[in-house]
């Protein structure tokens, strides 16, 4: 199978999936990445960051697991389609030691480049993720805040939102909030922030063939019709193409 997506819409690219196998709570074993893979091709996707969770607590996972998985699931996906690429990744759950955790390679950042992708707890303070997102800027890493939907702090005062992307923080919002999946109230808000350019990527958080699934054709449509092409270009293939090609021009760190 080879071409882009159905109609006009471009090669998506999502930059945060939990599609390898037995490391999180992602796909369960290879058969469900297999499918989640043919989904996401199907859906018009052309290119993936496998964002297993980065918590050692709740997930021991070794590199070495990690990479077997990688390196499976990329060969399924190029069984699909040679021009399918699947890259590193994890979603960091934020700690103090998250920087030292990247420098020692233990918590992977997004493609080899120097975007970490982060997540906190939904009821952490907003100092503390403003404190925490900062310390990895800090460090010399453009930090994204996965699903930033997800945290009481911001959907209570959306100020804090515009104050986060204004000092260079990277907003990204999951599909289903996007399409309403998370009520009507956050739909709204994410619109909202849509159009005032607060977020920067748009992707699937997947974790399986159900529920959040690997698909973002969806969100850009509606994007597109709701907010327009441009936005729904950007979140969803321009952005995320620059954290792919600023990897392999060469990562600063
Ligand atoms: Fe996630």
């Amino acid at each position: 199978m080879r071409g882009l997506g159905r109609g006009n819409i471009p090669g998506l690219m999502d930059i945060h999936c939990h599609i390898l196998y037995g490391v999180d709570d992602g796909a369960r074993n290879v058969r469900v990445t297999r499918k989640m893979l043919e989904m996401a091709w199907e859906d018009g996707i052309r290119a993936m960051i496998a964002t297993p969770h980065y918590r050692p607590d709740r997930w021991p996972v070794s590199w070495e697991q990690r990479e077997a998985a990688l390196a499976k699931t990329r060969r399924l996906a190029q069984e699909l389609d040679p021009d399918f690429r699947i890259y590193t990744g994890n979603e960091i759950f934020y700690r103090e030691d998250a920087a030292a955790r990247l420098a020692e390679g233990a918590a992977a950042t997004l493609a080899d480049s120097r975007y970490v992708l982060v997540e906190f707890h939904p009821q952490d303070s907003y100092e503390y993720l403003r404190q925490g997102l900062q310390s990895l800027r800090m460090e010399g890493y453009e930090v994204i805040l996965a699903h930033w939907e997800r945290y009481e702090c911001l959907l209570q005062e959306p100020e804090r939102l515009e104050e986060l992307a204004g000092s260079g923080i990277g907003i990204q919002s999951n599909a289903d909030a996007v399409l309403g999946d998370r009520g009507r109230a956050v739909k709204k808000r994410t619109r909202d922030m849509l159009e005032a350019g607060l977020v920067h990527y748009v992707a699937t958080d997947c974790h399986g063939i159900q529920g959040r699934t690997p698909q973002l054709r969806g969100a850009y449509e509606y994007i597109r019709k709701k907010v327009g092409e441009e936005t729904a270009y950007r979140v969803c293939v321009e952005n995320p193409r620059k954290i792919i090609e600023s990897a392999s021009q060469g990562n600063p760190l």
